[in-house]
């Protein structure tokens, strides 16, 4: 059996992929060989792509080294959208064994195409991503990312079984069969999203079960922005190692980059088949390592759907390998198009976050309400008491009063709290709602 121990430490070469402790000079020269691939194979097969980089007078023979990546144009949510379904294929559909879809709560949703090569990759690079988070062959895994259009629940599944894991495939929902599937079952890993991990530790406390005696050693966690503040309540709760897997379907869905439990420093990129870059937002410059901007990624290897500087509008920086040679990204501060505006002040839900966690007296799942009166925007945040807080007006008035002044002295802005009587916020089965706009459209 593997202790939490053995899996905290650094696992033997031996068990890992030779690139993952590879030279950076041994990274660049197969990038810039996989780049090159992949910049033709999209010239030659996407017409949408082809037509960008002729405007822009760049033609894949003009890279000569990755730095060359910065003259090719950038592809956006739009240009698939544009090409929605199929249009941004590079193979015939005979060969795309599979499609996902990205929701999209506004127009169209995102297609996304995989060939049997894709498949594998995508297995293989989930496989390392949960060998990095401390799982070993053998281990139990419980699924809780939803399966089907979504890549989650698909993405980790093949992941898992390529490990060698015994798959446990749950997907969301039924809150308490899951649970008390995982008491019988005794998986060690949980793959789920952080809010609804923090769901199920309140639903195991209403079901009369200790979350600290649940069988999990470690939870892997993504698919939405979480703090570290979440990190530590969930570890706290649950007596788990709390990893931060990142992923988007447009680049293959999780698994992109993944932390490592021995240093649990942010995710490292495989970057053998996910090339990154963070750039302005604003210009669309490069910015250096280590500065904060949107994380762009052209992918190295991917047949169906090769993405060539593909805009996440996730905000992070790039930061050296430590645990492995491939560089990693810090915590993802929040998506460009979540930022929320509050009279000239930028905001994000994870700054709210920070400061409803760090109040014992609240529980963790908040949800922020923007509404406009008379012109000006007003932002009401909703957070619910724990229960041994409950029913006591006077706990409920100081946590309010506190939490205003927190968000107004370290945010910068006003806002109205509403404390809520426990279990009152909706909780999500997948990716938390975190804002509720009800703003009139424009
Ligand atoms: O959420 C893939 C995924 C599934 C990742 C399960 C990890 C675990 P999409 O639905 O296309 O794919 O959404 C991608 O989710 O651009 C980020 O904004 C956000 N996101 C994903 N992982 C993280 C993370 C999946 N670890 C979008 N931290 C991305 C912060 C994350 N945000």
């Amino acid at each position: 059996m593997t202790t939490s121990l053995d899996r905290r430490s650094p696992p033997p070469a031996s068990l890992l992929d030779p690139i993952e402790t590879a030279s950076r000079d041994e990274i660049a020269a197969l990038q810039l060989s996989r780049l090159s691939w992949s910049l033709r194979h999209a010239y030659d097969n996407v017409a949408s792509f082809r037509q960008r980089c002729q405007t822009r007078g760049v033609h894949p023979d003009d890279l000569k080294s990755l730095d060359d990546l910065v003259r090719f144009p950038f592809t956006t949510k739009d240009d698939l959208r544009q090409t929605y379904p199929f249009g941004m294929f590079a193979v015939p559909m005979d060969q795309v064994v599979r499609v996902h879809a990205s929701s999209g709560t506004t127009g169209r949703p995102t297609v996304v195409g995989y060939t049997q090569n894709d498949i594998d990759t995508w297995a293989t690079v989930m496989a390392r991503s949960i060998r990095a988070a401390g799982g070993r062959r053998g281990d139990r895994c419980h699924i809780s990312y939803g399966y089907g259009l979504f890549t989650g629940g698909l993405g980790a599944h093949y992941g898992a079984e390529r490990l060698g894991c015994t798959v446990i495939p749950m997907s969301g929902g039924q809150t308490e069969k899951q649970i008390r599937l995982m008491f019988d079952f005794q998986p060690e890993i949980i793959m789920v999203t952080p809010s609804y991990m923090l769901a199920m530790a309140d639903a195991m406390e209403r079901m009369g079960y200790d979350p600290r005696t649940c069988p999990l050693k470690i939870g892997i966690f993504g698919a939405e922005p979480w703090t570290g503040a979440m990190r530590a309540e969930i570890e706290d709760r649950l007596g788990i190692d709390a990893i931060d897997i990142y992923g988007l379907s447009e680049v293959i869905g999780p698994g992109v980059a993944c932390e490592c439990i021995e240093t649990k420093d942010g995710p490292h990129v495989w970057e053998d088949h996910f090339y990154p870059e963070v750039i302005d937002p604003a210009t669309g410059e490069r910015v250096p390592d280590g500065e904060i901007g949107e994380l762009v990624f052209t992918s190295l290897t991917k047949e169906a759907l090769p993405v060539v500087r593909y805009r996440t509008r996730d905000l992070t920086r790039l930061l050296p390998g430590t645990a492995r040679s491939f560089r990693r990204i810090g915590k993802i501060t929040g998506r460009s198009d979540d930022m929320l505006i509050i009279r000239g002040v930028n905001v994000f839900p994870t700054q709210i976050e920070e400061l409803v966690l760090r109040d014992g007296r609240l529980s963790p799942h908040y949800q922020i309400e923007v509404s406009r009166d008379k012109h000006l925007d007003q932002v009401t945040v909703n957070v619910e008491l724990r229960p041994d807080n409950a029913g006591d007006g006077s706990v409920a008035e100081a946590v309010s009063r506190d939490l205003q002044h927190h968000i107004k002295s370290l945010v910068g802005i006003t806002t109205r709290i509403r404390v809520l009587a426990p279990e009152s916020i909706e909780r999500s089965m997948g990716k938390a709602r975190r804002v509720i706009d009800l703003r009139p459209k424009e």
